[in-house]
């Protein structure tokens, strides 16, 4: 059994480094946070979930998802979408952006996204499901996965008929979040149902859902059979969980190395977003960050009420004033690869 978080496996002829994906997630996985799931030792980042609509219509803020770092890599870029044709022309596009793997999803359970017939709405229509990936397999030279939910209600177990024949569609891999769609995000995972998707195909199945720590990973994936385990809501502001489940060293970071950490994600969230966009969207981020006891309640909420970033890292500085040194050591984004044939001018705050 695949025992070792560190060693690499393969997405046919894609390398990935280690055994731990980092989930793609909707309002958090922005290009700061790959990069620093690379960083602590994720072998596979992966962007939140692309509207192929959006990507269709060209739609400004749909593009903004699709920058892609040097230092990203290897990375997949989640696309929704029911019709298989527009699936297919945003993988080309997608592709062309740089992503070494094209993700489609099939799990998200809210009802803005299955009630277009996209998202875990195809799991209750595996004919669908098929002809979209066919159509975005046979569209792109990278390989394309899946990642599904177990069924949409509960105790379905829908994803094991479907699994088999998405191979057979063309799907390179695939990952479960053993959870129904109704489920949403409560009871456990149930990874009983990956270990038995492992036993019926042929390609590499990852783990999603529970994975926070080094003993789970092993656990899951000595259980499942699976190539790698994702984790998600365990990332969030907590690098450090992603290191210790890769390398299996527990050592909390210091409140400087938290306060540094922050720092350099705040300032790279407003490099990709732009002030105004970030300053809101890294409000959640304070609390998840300064929780674990790292720093006092009320310290968090004043950063929340702060009305600029610039402030916000001033108060951290004054704070934990030995970050000011280790933000210094924290490696420099490489240069972007932006979008082939799109006015760069699309890139609000790039
Ligand atoms: C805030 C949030 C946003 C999410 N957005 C997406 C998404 O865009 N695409 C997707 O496939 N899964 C999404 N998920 C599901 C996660 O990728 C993952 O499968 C799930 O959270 C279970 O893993 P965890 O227990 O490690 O968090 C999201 C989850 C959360 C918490």
């Amino acid at each position: 059994m695949h025992g070792d978080l560190r060693e690499s496996w393969w997405i046919r002829e894609v390398e990935v480094p280690t055994r731990v994906v980092l989930a793609p997630m909707a309002g958090v996985s922005v290009q700061a946070f790959r990069r620093q799931g690379r960083r602590f030792g994720a072998g596979l980042v992966c962007s939140e979930m692309v509207s192929c609509a959006g990507i269709e219509h060209r739609n400004e803020r749909t593009l903004g998802y699709l920058r892609v770092g040097g230092d990203e890599h290897p990375l997949a870029i989640q696309i929704f979408g029911s019709d298989p044709g527009a699936m297919a022309e945003a993988a080309r596009m997608v592709a062309a952006a740089g992503a070494d793997v094209v993700d489609m999803n099939f799990g998200c359970p809210v009802r803005k996204v299955t009630k277009t017939g996209a998202g875990a709405y195809l799991l209750d229509d595996p004919a669908l499901a098929c002809r979209i990936t066919e159509a975005v397999a046979s569209a792109v030279p990278v390989p394309v996965t899946v990642k599904m939910r177990r069924g949409v209600e509960g105790g379905s177990r829908a994803c094991l008929e479907l699994g088999p024949r998405l191979v057979e569609a063309g799907a390179a891999a695939l990952t479960l979040h053993p959870r129904s769609a109704t489920q949403m995000y409560t009871g456990y995972a149930d990874h009983s149902l990956t270990a038995e998707l492992v036993s019926l195909v042929d390609v590499p199945v990852i783990a999603s859902g529970d994975v926070t720590s080094h003993a789970k990973a092993q656990s899951v994936l000595a259980a499942t059979g699976a190539a790698a385990v994702m984790v998600g809501r365990g990332a969030q502001g907590n690098p450090w969980a992603l290191r210790e489940i890769v390398f299996g060293e527990g050592a909390q970071p210091s409140r400087e190395e938290v306060a540094a950490e922050l720092i350099h994600f705040v300032r790279e969230t407003v490099r990709e977003l732009g002030e105004r966009r970030a300053s809101g969207f890294l409000k959640k981020f304070y609390g998840w960050y300064l929780g674990y006891g790292r720093f006092p309640r009320p310290f968090k909420q004043e950063l929340v009420q702060l009305s600029s970033t610039d402030e916000v890292v001033t108060r951290l500085l004054a704070a934990a004033p030995g970050a000011a040194e280790l933000v210094e050591q924290i490696p420099l984004a490489a240069d972007e690869i932006l979008l082939v044939g799109l006015p760069i001018s699309i890139y609000g705050g790039g």
